[in-house]
């Protein structure tokens, strides 16, 4: 009797160490100077097209630019190329089905308000229209649903994820024009793209990382990556 329940629980142990895991392992594009921005590559909505997305870890929200139409939208990251960026090519704004507007009714809304820290508030034709600050501007917008396809090591499985639609951007104390569509929120939320690769089987941990080089480039990884184990210097997380 214990030795089959000694059995049991070794196999249970061998399970526990051997999930099958999953992972989106992303390229980061840019540098600290001349570009001012890291970002990565995402394909969305179908057809994919590709997007750059700034990734961001002191906001939830992930949004794109979006021809809502837009009121104020950064039109010139063509300033940008090819000087800066070489080969990457400007993408277009980003065109949402409205039908596929997330509802103030749903609990997503309620979520979104909740990661914004702001009291719910139902927008015109019952949409979940936000305001979100940053340092450097403002950006209005009205979460939507599209399909992402990352690259996941199980493979690149169209997933359904709510996001932004910016159509207003405040302008920045600068106003220099940005090689990004968009900003990837890394910021813990429940209506981050994390949380939601997560709760969808896409990642198998709630877990992201990113390295970058001092030279320019790195990468971002959600879920159960593997870390190189030398070269890399580790910093602690910021809440
Ligand atoms: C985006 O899609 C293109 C075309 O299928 C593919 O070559 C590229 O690797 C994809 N990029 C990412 C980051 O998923
Ligand atoms: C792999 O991808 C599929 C489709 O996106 C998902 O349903 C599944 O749970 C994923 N994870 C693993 C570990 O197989």
């Amino acid at each position: 009797m214990t030795a089959r329940l000694a059995l049991l629980a070794s196999l249970l142990l061998l399970l526990q160490l051997v999930p099958p895991s999953s992972a989106v392992v992303l390229e980061l594009h840019g540098n600290v100077y001349p570009i001012g921005h890291f970002f990565v590559t995402m394909n969305i909505s179908d057809p994919a097209k590709p997007y750059f997305l700034d990734i961001d870890t002191g906001s939830t929200l992930t949004w794109l630019q979006c021809d809502y139409p837009c009121i104020n939208c950064n039109k010139a990251h063509s300033l940008f190329y090819p000087r800066l960026i070489g080969s990457f090519v400007p993408h277009g704004l980003y065109k949402p089905e409205l039908k596929y507007a997330v509802k103030c009714t749903e609990q997503r809304c309620a979520d979104l308000y909740a990661d914004l820290r702001k009291p719910m508030k139902c927008g015109p034709k019952n949409q979940c229209h936000y305001g979100i600050q940053y340092v450097g501007g403002s950006s209005i917008g009205v979460l939507i649903v599209d399909s992402f396809s990352l690259p996941a090591s199980n493979g690149t499985n169209p997933t359904s994820i709510a996001f932004g639609c910016g159509y207003n951007q405040g302008k920045n104390n600068h106003n220099v024009p940005t090689p990004v569509n968009g900003i990837l929120g890394l910021g813990r939320g429940k209506v981050t793209l994390l949380s939601q690769l997560k709760s969808q089987g896409v990642i198998t941990k709630h877990v992201l990382g990113h390295c970058i080089s001092s030279k320019g480039k790195g990468f971002l990884f959600f879920g159960d990556a593997k870390v190189p184990t030398s070269g890399v210097t580790w910093s602690p997380m910021n809440r």
